[in-house]
């Protein structure tokens, strides 16, 4: 499908996924206004500041800006007035329940009932519990009628797949592009939109809005307990004295089980899996089903993400008084976010047992700067081998390709201990421990002391 014309979309949010949709929908030709209540983080996007690491972000930014096809603003009634569609792409974070907090999504829902004139297509992007876009629509509707006025408006769900660190090449690329519509009109101006990214085959999947909202929890859930199954394989890897690489790299081979997603490692974090299953739990439960699974999930995920400290402890046993490298602080590669990182369970437990860390992270630690301030038990350093100085271990916790092949002559000489814990297995414990290395992988037995 060519052809389309160009489109007003006015995007809600210009956060990871509210930005990377603005500007890839502005490269495309489209007129694309993002308003954000955050007013430092628009005027820094006005001035063609990228406010977060994102590969190939700021180029398409930039460009989109000066093409004049792309803009960012704090005026919410300008903003609902430019775009007949309107994108809900804000935060939507566990509250303390575990549920997804819905505050930000029910403000802009207000906001565009509050301003609108006319006909508009509002389309949550954030990952919502299935009934959000009926609750968006009482929303627009109780301001609309507050003001006693009755343009149209449809609301559909659209939720995002994008991954952070290659978030520019999955919304150009879509394996999918999920649509939730309960009409036809909403469904057409959403077919128009992605028509660009669709030039090879037709990647929409047009659905009840419902089945959309779910799909996105659906997704999440399924790559999370991958994770969790191999994390828990790991532990009883190491109780049993086999190799979880070997036994990876085995069933990896079953196509029914496949080699994505399957590493052991220290945990899953960032902005989505730990809140998506805490947020599907709580739509079970509160729909009556009791969610063994998901439960089973987050519980062996935090047990995961203390496995590094819990190491360390093993091999030390007191850690106070100690100093740890750490290499790694994002949740994972490319990108700077730290939400839920398992570096953080790792450097406050650290502190807490009294331990001081030298952190390394090519692009996060602005973000670790921004988080924890300035403390005397954290030095950011510049470079990898900085954080390795003087250090009683070195723990390896987010896989940067950076750590892959360090020299690990001058790495011993600069440690004040030859102790490394990989906390995603990068390194081959044969090699490091002839090298003079102490070796701790992730459910790699030969050699791991049983965990505490
Ligand atoms: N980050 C990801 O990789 C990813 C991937 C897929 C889906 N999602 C989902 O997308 C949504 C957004 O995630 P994110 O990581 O981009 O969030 P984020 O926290 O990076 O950004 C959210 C932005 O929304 C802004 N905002 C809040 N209230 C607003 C309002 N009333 N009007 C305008 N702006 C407002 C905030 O100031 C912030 O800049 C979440 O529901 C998330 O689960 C995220």
């Amino acid at each position: 499908m060519n052809g389309w014309p160009l489109l007003r979309i006015t995007i809600f949010g210009t956060g990871y996924v509210g930005l990377v949709t603005g500007a890839c929908l502005a490269e495309t030709g489209n007129h694309v206004v993002c308003v954000d209540i955050d007013a430092d983080r628009v005027a820094q996007l006005s001035r063609g500041d990228v406010p977060i690491y994102e590969p190939g972000l700021d180029a398409l930014v930039t460009g989109n800006v000066n093409a004049g096809r792309l803009t960012f603003t704090t005026d919410a009634e300008a903003a609902v007035a430019h775009g007949r569609l309107q994108f809900i792409a804000v935060g939507t974070p566990s509250d303390e329940s575990g549920a997804a907090d819905l505050q930000y999504v029910r403000q802009v829902a207000d906001t565009i009932g509050r301003y609108m004139t006319e006909y508009r297509l509002v389309i949550t992007k954030s990952t919502v519990p299935v009934g959000t876009a009926d609750e968006v629509r009482a929303t627009i509707r109780a301001a609309l009628d507050a003001r006693d006025v009755s343009p149209e408006f449809d609301v559909a769900s659209n939720p995002e797949f994008l991954k952070e660190g290659a978030a520019i090449e999955d919304f150009m690329k879509p394996d999918r592009v999920v649509i939730g519509v309960d009409n036809e009109r909403a469904a057409d101006h959403l077919r128009a939109l992605y028509a660009p990214y669709n030039r090879s085959r037709d990647r929409c999947m047009v659905m009840d809005i419902r089945s959309a909202e779910l799909t996105k929890y659906a997704a999440n859930i399924m790559l999370a307990a991958k994770v969790s199954m191999m994390n828990e394989l790991a532990q009883i890897s190491d109780r049993v004295g086999a190799d979880i690489e070997r036994v990876r790299t085995a069933i990896g081979a079953d196509h029914r089980i496949g080699y994505h997603f399957i590493y052991p490692g220290c945990g899953f974090g960032g902005s989505c899996f730990p809140k998506d299953v805490r947020a599907l739990g709580s739509t079970s439960k509160q729909h009556g089903y009791e969610p063994a699974l998901l439960d089973a999930i987050e519980g062996v995920n935090m047990r995961q993400k203390r496995v590094l400290f819990e190491r360390l402890q093993a091999h030390f046993g007191d850690l106070a008084g100690r100093t740890i490298g750490v290499w790694g602080l994002a949740f994972k590669p490319n990108t700077d976010d730290m939400r839920e990182a398992p570096s953080r369970t790792l450097m406050e437990a650290l502190w807490e047992a009294g331990a001081s860390v030298r952190a390394f992270d090519p692009e996060a630690t602005g973000e670790a700067r921004r988080i924890y301030g300035d403390r005397a038990d954290l030095a950011l350093c510049d470079s990898a081998l900085d954080a390795a100085r003087d250090v009683d271990a070195l723990v390896v916790v987010t896989e940067w390709h950076i750590f892959r092949s360090p020299d690990f002559d001058e790495l011993k000489t600069l440690m004040a201990q030859p102790v490394i814990v990989d906390g995603r297995n990068i390194y081959e414990p044969d090699y490091l421990r002839r090298e003079g290395f102490t070796y701790y992988g992730i459910g790699r037995a030969a050699g791991n002391p049983a965990p505490v």
